[in-house]
């Protein structure tokens, strides 16, 4: 008798492929049945090594024992009281995140997602300013709900046919080095882009109309593309001889990922507003904002809300997290692990004519594809994906053509494990601009 052997992996996509909405995209076609520490298992019991995190969520690994241990403490003593009462976890992470931040900044606002952190930040700061107005940037990406969608500029796929889209938003270019003609000349280029909000000021729209700068310290869904330090400086100033407020979004850089607790901190400069997601509670949901008191305090109670915003749950798993990720000093590991990588990937691609630029900040790694003449390859991005997909190795795209690999591993992977990816990589690189 011939023995069949069953994918249970194929009788879950089954009946995903009935019920689940197809709008829902997943890059990697298995179903998982558990994860640790750098890998994911299947249902067929096949280990998948992980450099997306669930997009940079898994920054101290799957399933760290402390974060287990922290949210099933949590979930036994409270589970949820949302704005009935306050609660001691909220109160404490409050207080973390006022301690970790840059500067002045120290007073939070715990929502679940990237995208209400956005949200909840631009609603702070037209309320206190008065002013409509939003300046964001070219390839930025900032959610998915209407006021993030019209702020995301990264692909149209993610604005077209969502219009009428909220209004009063001014788009400038980032610095990207890389696809500009500044390549040898970082401080001409954050000139040029700069020069744009004079355009802007203007042409478009008087500065006394803009409530907030909103910016990605390394954009990410656009790229992974890391801007001179000089550019966030050079923003702080703008903003502040305008009297505009500066908001990061540390969404997808913060948490130790670029080897320090928050990217904007490789600047040295103090958002009026940041905003965090994400890394934040070692895969439980959760974002905030921060911004000072000094600001917040002019937004009256209950102007802003939410239900399920500062679970108690998800606050203490940001509480672990955030020990494990200071305790284990896993922003310079990242730091370090990102240098390495950066110095071999460098190496193994050179004189590849479709390996346009390896580039990064810590674990945030990006390998930018072209095609023989230079422009952008969606193909290649894809082949190398689908190849690391197939050697088990999960690794997402990104860029506006979808054409940048990018490098989110765990910060404590092991060494061991670092090489086990590059060594998929690099062959699928290989493989894909044969
Ligand atoms: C920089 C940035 N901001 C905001 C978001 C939105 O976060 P969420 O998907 O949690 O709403 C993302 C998500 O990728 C992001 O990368």
């Amino acid at each position: 008798m011939v023995m069949v052997e069953t994918d249970k992996n194929q009788s879950y996509l089954q009946i995903d492929d009935a019920h689940v909405n197809p709008v829902l995209s997943r890059s990697a076609r298995i179903v998982a049945e558990r994860a640790q520490g750098s890998f994911i298992w299947d249902m067929n019991g096949d280990a998948y090594l992980d450099f997306a995190t669930g997009i940079a969520v898994n920054n101290i690994g799957h399933c760290h024992p402390k974060v287990v241990a922290a949210v099933q403490k949590q979930a036994a003593e409270l589970m949820h009281t949302s704005v009935t009462t306050h609660h001691k976890r909220y109160i404490e992470l409050a207080q973390k995140l006022a301690e970790l931040s840059p500067g002045r900044l120290d007073s939070v606002f715990l929502a679940n997602s990237g995208a209400e952190a956005v949200e909840g930040a631009l609603k702070l700061a037209r309320y206190i300013t008065g002013r409509p107005g939003i300046i964001n940037f070219k390839g930025s990406f900032h959610g998915r709900t209407l006021l993030t969608t019209a702020l995301t500029t990264s692909k149209l796929y993610y604005r077209e046919k969502y219009e009428p889209l909220p209004s009063s938003i001014f788009t400038v270019p980032y610095p990207y080095l890389y696809r500009s003609n500044f390549r040898d000349n970082p401080e001409a280029l954050v000139d040029e882009c700069l020069k744009q909000f004079d355009v802007l000021f203007n042409q478009f729209i008087h500065p006394e109309q803009v409530a907030a700068i909103l910016v990605e310290p390394v954009q990410g869904e656009g790229g992974y593309i890391v801007p001179p330090l000089s550019f966030l400086r050079r923003l702080r100033e703008l903003a502040d001889k305008k009297n505009i407020l500066l908001i990061i979004d540390e969404v997808q850089s913060g948490f130790g990922r670029t080897g320090k607790m928050f990217a904007c901190e490789h600047s040295g400069i103090e958002p009026d507003i940041m905003l965090m997601a994400k890394g934040i509670a070692g895969g439980m949901p959760l974002s905030a904002f921060i911004s000072r008191r000094e600001l917040t305090s002019k937004w009256p109670a209950g102007r802003h809300g939410s239900t399920f915003g500062g679970n108690p749950v998800s606050c203490a798993a940001a509480l672990a997290t955030i020990e494990v990720l200071q305790s284990e000093k896993l922003p310079e590991r990242a730091a370090k692990l990102g240098k390495e990588i950066l110095e071999r990937l460098r190496k193994s691609t050179a004189g590849n004519k479709h390996v346009g630029e390896v580039r990064g900040l810590g674990l945030m790694i990006a390998v930018e594809f072209n095609e023989k003449d230079g422009e952008p390859s969606h193909d290649i991005a894809e082949k190398v994906a689908s190849k690391c997909f197939e050697n088990k190795l999960i690794v997402l795209t990104c860029g506006t053509h979808g054409h940048v690999i990018r490098l989110i591993p765990p910060l404590n992977m092991s060494d061991a494990e670092m090489n086990q990816g590059l060594e998929i990589l690099e062959k699928a690189i290989e493989s894909a601009t044969k």
